[in-house]
């Protein structure tokens, strides 16, 4: 039986707008298992982004469950929840939030320093993560002096630099050209298959699609459907 990373139960999640609520995400049941290269796909403003970043633990449930790796979200203390996410799950953004006044290689870095790993363990790691996407030539440089490309990918160092069990990303490719793209994502299917890291993005992107084992189509925050689908080799 294939082990489940993910799963949500009856899952809603309601923001308060003015006196009342908004329904973001209404009844949702899903489940992943280990290893999946899944995409959540639908119009702006359908839940995509909530439903990532109450999997990551940022957020809860208003209602019913989300379990990530056997852990129940909304039962997790701040600590428990920081926990969870320093050690195990790799967040890639489409805003990638370089850290500008530390080089690439700190920025890499520097989610080890909160895990308290020795000074070798760590510049084995950081320079693994950065072969990963082929930027180690870059390791001295600023956040400033890359290209948006380049900037992802140091993106998707920080992310897998941990080894996840777990990546979530939410439209990674937003701001590249599809040149780009394509390499990204053919870096992230290729850590997918070598160290079967679960990947979970969101995405607009009929490329992003393309690469994808399963895609979720959530609309107005409703799972319309759940399919699988033949992906693109790399
Ligand atoms: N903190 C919040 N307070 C109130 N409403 C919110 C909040 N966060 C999200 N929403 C609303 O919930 C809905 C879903 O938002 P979400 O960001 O998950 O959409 P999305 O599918 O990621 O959209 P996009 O493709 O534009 O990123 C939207 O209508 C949004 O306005
Ligand atoms: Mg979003």
């Amino acid at each position: 039986m294939s082990e489940k990373i993910i799963q949500t139960e009856n899952l809603v999640k309601r923001f308060p707008v003015g006196d009342g609520e908004f329904t973001a995400l209404d009844d949702i049941n899903l489940s992943f298992d280990k290893g999946e290269f899944a995409g959540i796909v639908g119009p702006s403003g359908s839940g995509k982004t909530t439903l990532l970043n109450i999997i990551g633990s940022l957020d809860s449930p208003s209602q019913g469950t989300a379990t990530v790796m056997g852990k129940r979200i909304s039962s997790l203390s701040h600590k428990e929840a920081a926990q969870l996410r320093n050690l195990h799950i790799g967040f890639i953004f489409q805003v990638y939030n370089l850290l500008p006044v530390y080089t690439v290689y700190e920025n890499v870095e520097f989610v080890l320093l909160l895990q308290n790993r020795s000074a070798a363990e760590r510049k084995k790691a950081v320079m693994e993560a950065l072969e990963w996407v082929g930027i180690e030539n870059l390791a001295h440089k600023k956040p400033s002096k890359l290209s948006g490309g380049e900037g992802q990918r140091v993106a998707i160092a920080r992310a897998m630099v941990k080894r996840p069990e777990l990546v979530l990303a939410d439209e990674p490719t937003a701001n590249l050209d599809a040149k780009n793209a394509h390499a990204i994502l053919q870096t992230m299917k290729k850590l997918n298959e070598e160290l079967k890291t679960t990947f979970l993005f969101s995405t607009h992107d009929e490329k992003v699609m393309a690469y994808m084992n399963r895609l979720i189509h959530l609309e107005d925050g409703k799972v319309a459907k759940d399919e699988l689908v033949q992906a693109k080799t790399v």
